[in-house]
């Protein structure tokens, strides 16, 4: 068995995030240390507890879950309850989590853990607005050679923005934070809304959750039904992109993904263009590199590796 890859998820579920943390516990390849909850797709108050449900509703109620950022850096909170429903997990009916919450606030976690690792040893997952990340990082700023590594979901650029013409969600509730991490020097790789929107579910692939005739399984399969109706009336398309668990599937089999070593800058002034990520794909500006930025997905093989997975829990 080769050694287990240590990872911190920070998160706001989310449906999608939901998968990508089941997907997390059910790969024995992971040591998932913590998940860290962030404000986004709904408060704080509810994403943290959404993570605790999905940690129960994976029979892992040993998980520690902490709260972190109840609002962005400097903008005001901007929330996705139209995507994700009033609780930011409509579809399944969970029960209430038993489970406690940390007392620890999530950037502490993310700081003494890193403190206390093997430098280079630890993987962070954000799958929201980073937030934690970049307070973490300025709480204190030696946590940042120790980090191995940042595969993120977040930005966009031929995709464009999923919440205004320009901007991703993730970025555009926090660019201030995702600067402070792209311009932090660790390497960041970015799963954008150019992979995502090539990884979309459709009856079939809900079906074959659904089909595991597992409570995890049913429970994906009603969070995405629901979950997708949004991209679908807005895209036209059969299904809706299956954005974060793109995150955890890259660190099991990095090779169904492709991209290349880039700049992305994040546009932090303008209001037009607020969040942007400005990837030069094509090396025009000259400015350093700081960013594997994907592209695209072998999304067969991503959807047969999910059910595979999920059919453990
Ligand atoms: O833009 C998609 C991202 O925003 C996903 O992480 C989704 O969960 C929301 O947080
Ligand atoms: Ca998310």
């Amino acid at each position: 068995m080769p050694e287990t890859r240590k990872i911190i998820i920070d998160t706001d579920p989310g449906q999608d995030d939901a998968v990508a943390i089941l997907l997390a516990l059910a790969s024995p390849e992971l040591d998932v240390l913590g998940i860290t909850a962030v404000a986004g797709n709904v408060p704080l108050a509810l994403t943290e507890k959404n993570a605790r449900k999905i940690c129960e509703l994976a029979g892992k109620p040993g998980i520690k879950v902490f709260a972190g950022a109840v609002r962005p850096m400097v903008r005001h909170l901007v929330t996705a309850e139209n995507v994700h429903g009033k609780t930011g997990l409509d579809g399944p009916e969970l029960p209430e989590p038993e489970m406690p919450l940390q007392k620890q606030h999530a950037v502490d976690f993310i700081v003494e853990t890193l403190m206390r690792e093997e430098p280079g040893s630890v993987t962070l997952c954000p799958l929201g607005p980073l937030t934690n990340i970049a307070l973490a990082m300025v709480r204190e700023p030696r946590i940042v050679p120790r980090i191995r590594e940042i595969v993120l979901m977040g930005g966009g650029f031929f995709e464009g923005g999923n919440v205004t013409p320009a901007a991703e969600f993730n970025i555009y509730v926090d660019p201030h934070a995702a600067d402070v991490v792209l311009k932090s020097g660790i390497p960041v790789v970015m799963v954008p809304l150019d992979v995502t929107h090539k990884a979309l579910t459709s009856a079939k692939r809900v079906a074959a959750f659904r089909e595991l005739g597992t409570r995890p399984g049913l429970a994906i399969a009603e969070m995405l039904e629901f979950f997708e109706r949004f991209d679908e009336s807005k895209y036209g398309t059969d299904g809706g992109p299956l954005h974060d668990p793109c995150v955890i599937a890259y660190l099991l089999q990095p090779e169904l993904f492709s991209g290349r070593y880039i700049n992305v800058t994040v546009e932090t002034a303008s209001e037009l263009t607020m969040g942007m990520t400005v990837a030069d794909w094509w090396g025009v500006t000259g400015r350093e590199k700081n960013v594997t930025y994907l592209r695209d997905v072998d999304h067969e093989q991503f959807f047969r590796l999910l059910v595979e997975r999920i059919g453990r829990l």
